[in-house]
């Protein structure tokens, strides 16, 4: 029977929901081994899934553990998502922007694994600050003072947490049907009315294309039909870092820096105020026009800072003491002219070899280590100058930084 459905689907065959429930069911409770189950994802990654065999696998994954009761949120609840990146400090930025227009923000994040860092390990960089926020205290912030940024609390789709560890060693992340279901299975099941969700495509994320990026996205919408959800899409390049700060305690401050509205018009900039208008216009049903006002208006007033100094203060974290390494190396111009790409990609793995990132779940980070960028594209440098500087430790090693920037 096991053996019946990988050939199924390695033949292109379409599954019933009862033959993708036993197997998946199957794997989570120990019946169907590790290599059966590596086996079934390859075959759909490369015969791909119809959308009724998408749908099923969406419900079987919820269906797996808890659906939050997120009823003491009062009013619509919008929850975003995104799908990784390299410098994306965004959750930090727009949580405080939306909660301070009275959108209430509660945000269950996750650690990060591989090249693309996590909102949880982010926070955590500000010393004191608690990720680990009981069920009670959840319910008494959001009431106080609308946002709250937390790891999870209940049991939100296990199945998702051990196919997607599966996925991470066999080559079988990228596959648009999968990634579909185990992001949108978690966000049905965490309660939100309405979803926002940032694609990354380009060599820093999952999906290198934009077009693969577009496809996932209407897949995305269409499985919120199913829940009676609206799903907006942002489609956004991960080609180039967001920003100019990879490492943890580093994004914190670059964070703090947009809030305050002393970084303007660069890429993190632009996807802060897009992603944040979009929550907004979605909670409060009104324009995006008039949403990004709204933005505009939150920033220059200084209330989005302040939303994000009382969220630090409600968590326990001491702001004015985040540690950023004292140990630095710069990384230089080789030659004149104008800078044409800046390889996200390799910055990211720079990054994990720094001891920014983990590469297996139980890693060590150093919140003090990480990449701060002092170029964007389209800046003309001269021979020498500095492209961007490393704040390293005794652990980490800087690897090949020599395809970091094209110049020409
Ligand atoms: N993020 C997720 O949560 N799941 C995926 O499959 C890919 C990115």
């Amino acid at each position: 029977m096991i053996v019946d459905i990988i050939n199924k689907k390695r033949l292109g065959l379409e599954l019933s929901y009862q033959e993708l429930d036993y197997f998946f069911n199957g794997y989570l409770e120990g019946r169907v081994e590790s290599y059966q189950m590596s086996s079934l994802l390859m075959a759909i990654c490369i015969q791909g899934m119809t959308d009724e065999e998408i749908f099923a696998l969406t419900k079987i994954f919820i269906d797996s553990g808890d659906v939050l009761d997120t009823s003491f949120v009062e009013g619509v609840k919008v929850d975003k998502h995104s799908t990784g990146g390299i410098g994306d400090k965004t959750t930090l930025i727009i949580a405080p922007i939306v909660a301070s227009l009275g959108v209430p923000v509660v945000k269950l994040s996750g650690r990060g694994l591989g090249y693309t860092g996590g909102t949880l390990d982010k926070l955590e960089s500000i010393p004191g600050f608690r990720v680990d926020l009981s069920e009670k205290e959840i319910i008494k912030q959001v009431r106080d003072i609308s946002v709250v940024v937390s790891g999870q609390t209940a049991n939100l789709v296990p199945m998702d947490k051990k196919v997607y560890a599966l996925r991470d060693v066999t080559g079988t992340v990228s596959s648009i049907p999968l990634i579909a279901s185990s992001i949108m299975s978690k966000k049905i099941a965490s309660g939100a009315d309405k979803i926002l969700i940032d694609i990354k495509y380009g060599n820093g994320a999952l999906l290198q294309t934009k077009e693969e990026g577009r496809k996932l996205g209407e897949l995305m919408k269409r499985i919120g039909e199913v829940y009676h959800k609206e799903v907006r899409i942002i489609l956004s390049d991960m080609n180039t870092p967001l920003g100019f700060a990879i490492g943890n305690s580093l994004e914190v401050l670059e964070a703090i820096s947009v809030l305050k509205g002393e970084q303007t018009d660069t890429n993190l900039v632009d996807l802060c105020v897009d992603l944040s208008s979009e929550m907004v216009s979605m909670a409060k049903d009104i324009s995006k026009r008039d949403a990004l006002e709204l933005v505009f208006s939150s920033i220059s007033s200084g209330k989005a800072y302040d939303k994000f100094v009382s969220l630090v203060e409600y968590q326990g974290g001491d702001i004015d003491n985040i540690l950023v390494s004292s140990k630095t190396k710069t990384i230089k111009a080789h030659k004149s002219g104008v800078i044409k790409s800046i390889d996200a990609l390799a910055l990211g793995k720079l990054s994990v070899y720094l001891g920014a990132g983990r590469c297996k779940e139980d890693d060590l980070i150093d919140p003090s280590v990480g990449i701060l960028l002092s170029k964007k594209i389209g800046d003309e440098v001269s021979k020498g100058d500095v492209l961007a500087t490393l704040y390293i430790n005794d652990r980490g090693k800087a690897s090949d930084i020599d395809n970091i920037f094209e110049i020409s």
